[in-house]
């Protein structure tokens, strides 16, 4: 009780017809800092060669396997695949080489705990008529300069699968995302054409139950943002990022929210939680 809704009804309609909506200037430049200078600390404190050796070795599919399924808990680091080189070492330092930093920032940590539960943020899940909202992964995408790798289309509903689906993306810049470092790109509208596959965790490990559509690139617009925009996106919406070829990063803090009133998380998700997440309000 006493959540209201921040967004207006033209930022709710434009959502609802695209599929995605940006809200500039969500974060102040002291948020951003703060997040960004805690995740330079937890690089620091980060032993990276322990890690490496699960990505780096080959044939090893289970311990990158386990190293992920055990992420939803954790704060875990990830590779760029280009990180490394044909010897298995690194080519370049470790704050360069990682893909992002994942899943339960938002539980563990404090800093990025404060953004998650912000007033700002429940406001924003209220307008969106979320009733018992979770968020269920996050993460901290470094899209890093020449090696920051491309995400292939896909729809968010994929990987957290609810019944009915209910995952909506929260994608804050914390830097300047540009067609040039990498920035999102997405079909507006495509989230009306519903869910198209799902990613599946089972005995054999993940994948998805069906091949990927083929899309046209011509049908993807840029999503450019200053950093401290938040973008918000359907978890139907066909989206993606290509390779950061550039010499800037460009730094994100992802979210993904579901709700937990009137509808089942899947069991075959990728996620399987030993202890249920705390709602962030329950209305
Ligand atoms: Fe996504």
């Amino acid at each position: 009780m006493g959540i209201v809704g921040n967004l207006s009804s033209d930022q709710l309609q434009s959502f609802n017809s695209q599929g995605y909506l940006v809200i500039e200037s969500f974060s102040s430049s002291e948020e951003i800092d703060a997040m960004r200078k805690r995740m330079d600390q937890l690089l620091d404190g980060f032993d990276c060669s322990s890690t490496a050796s699960i990505f780096s070795t080959k044939n090893q599919q289970q311990s990158t396997d386990n190293y992920f399924y055990e992420s939803a808990e954790k704060i875990s680091f990830f590779f760029e695949e280009k990180a490394f080189g044909d010897d298995g070492a690194l080519k370049q330092a470790k704050q360069l080489s990682i893909n992002k930093v994942g899943h339960a920032l938002h539980e563990i940590d404090p800093v990025f705990k404060t953004f998650t539960c912000s007033e700002k943020l429940t406001g924003l899940l209220s307008s969106l008529h979320y009733k018992r909202p979770v968020i269920i992964q996050s993460m901290y995408i470094f899209k890093q300069p020449g090696i920051g790798g491309e995400v292939v289309p896909h729809q968010d509903n994929s990987f957290l699968y609810t019944e009915p689906t209910t995952c909506t993306g929260l994608w804050l810049a914390l830097e300047d995302a540009t067609v040039i470092n990498g920035c999102i790109w997405a079909i507006p509208g495509s989230q009306k054409d519903g869910l198209v596959r799902r990613f599946i965790r089972d005995e054999n490990g993940v994948h998805f139950d069906k091949p990927s559509p083929s899309y046209d690139q011509k049908d993807f617009v840029p999503i450019e943002v200053k950093a401290g925009s938040l973008v918000v996106i359907h978890g139907d919406l066909i989206h993606q990022s290509y390779e950061n070829q550039s010499s800037k990063s460009r730094h994100a803090y992802s979210l993904h929210v579901v709700d937990t009133d009137g509808c089942k998380w899947a069991q075959d998700n990728w996620i399987r939680r030993k202890v249920s997440p705390e709602p962030l309000y329950v209305s």
